[in-house]
């Protein structure tokens, strides 16, 4: 079954290295049945229209502005990364939520501008361990679904992937059970099920993310609740990431 492998570079890597990279990677994976998406840093994009356009690698961006355009010194917008054959953008990703203030309104504005810009989405939902101890991370994921996609339109979602990432599995090496996460995918279909369609619930991709590895990817790329991964640290290990890559799920 073909799967999503997203690879999240976050703030690693210079542009000349990330060119190598790019290059082989698109050796590498020639021929696989699944998806492969980088997101590299903004100012990767051009190398990776360079190299990647027209190849079978899709690439995006790691945040972009709410705003369309103007006086927004060090912002990004999304018709920037749209010109440089940036096919998806990553829009709440628990980073950005904790360390840069970004709150839901202004998440559902980057995933309406994103969508208006012909971005595909990575919409990024997870509680926090202190959230999850106190048994309140379905009620937390469900309020970040329904303030997050507020005015997107159901078919609009084709365009949008829900990568659950619990923040206390991000690069911590701690492994969420196949079973927890099956509980989430299922919360979040019903949750994707009331707020539009059954159908839509049935048909949203999800992936998951938070220390995922040599040593678990099988087995969470295995299920059929799961519609693919998103990798941080092992991406940018190109043999590994390769690997997690070409495999036939
Ligand atoms: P790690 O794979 O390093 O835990 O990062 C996950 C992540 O945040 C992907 O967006």
């Amino acid at each position: 079954m073909k799967k999503i492998i997203i690879g999240n570079f976050k703030m690693n890597t210079t542009p000349s290295e990330f060119k190598s990279y790019a290059m082989a990677l698109a050796t590498k994976t020639k021929g696989t049945k699944n998806d492969v998406i980088v997101c590299p840093p903004y100012t990767h994009l051009g190398t990776a229209k360079q190299i990647l356009a027209g190849s079978h690698i899709y690439y995006g961006a790691q945040n972009i502005s709410e705003e369309e355009s103007g006086a927004f010194t060090g912002e990004i917008s999304a018709s920037m990364i749209k010109d440089l054959g940036a096919e998806y953008v990553i829009v709440g990703h628990s980073e950005r939520r904790g360390k840069f203030k970004e709150n839901d309104k202004v998440v559902n504005k980057k995933i309406k501008t994103a969508l208006a810009n012909g971005l595909k989405v990575i919409l990024c939902v997870g509680e926090n361990l202190q959230t999850r101890t106190n048994k309140q991370a379905a009620m937390f994921v469900k309020k970040q679904l329904d303030d997050d996609l507020k005015g997107i339109y159901e078919n609009e979602l084709e365009s949008v992937i829900i990568a659950y990432e619990p923040i206390w599995a991000i690069g911590t090496g701690k492994n969420v059970t196949v079973t927890e996460i099956h509980k989430m995918t299922d919360l979040i279909r019903k949750e994707i099920e009331y707020l539009y369609s059954e159908k839509a619930g049935r048909g949203i991709n999800i992936v998951y993310g938070g220390s995922v590895g040599l040593t678990n990817y099988k087995k969470l790329l295995s299920n059929d609740f799961l519609n693919g991964v998103m990798i941080g640290n092992i991406c940018l290990e190109i043999d590994n990431f390769t690997l997690i890559c070409r495999e036939n799920y």
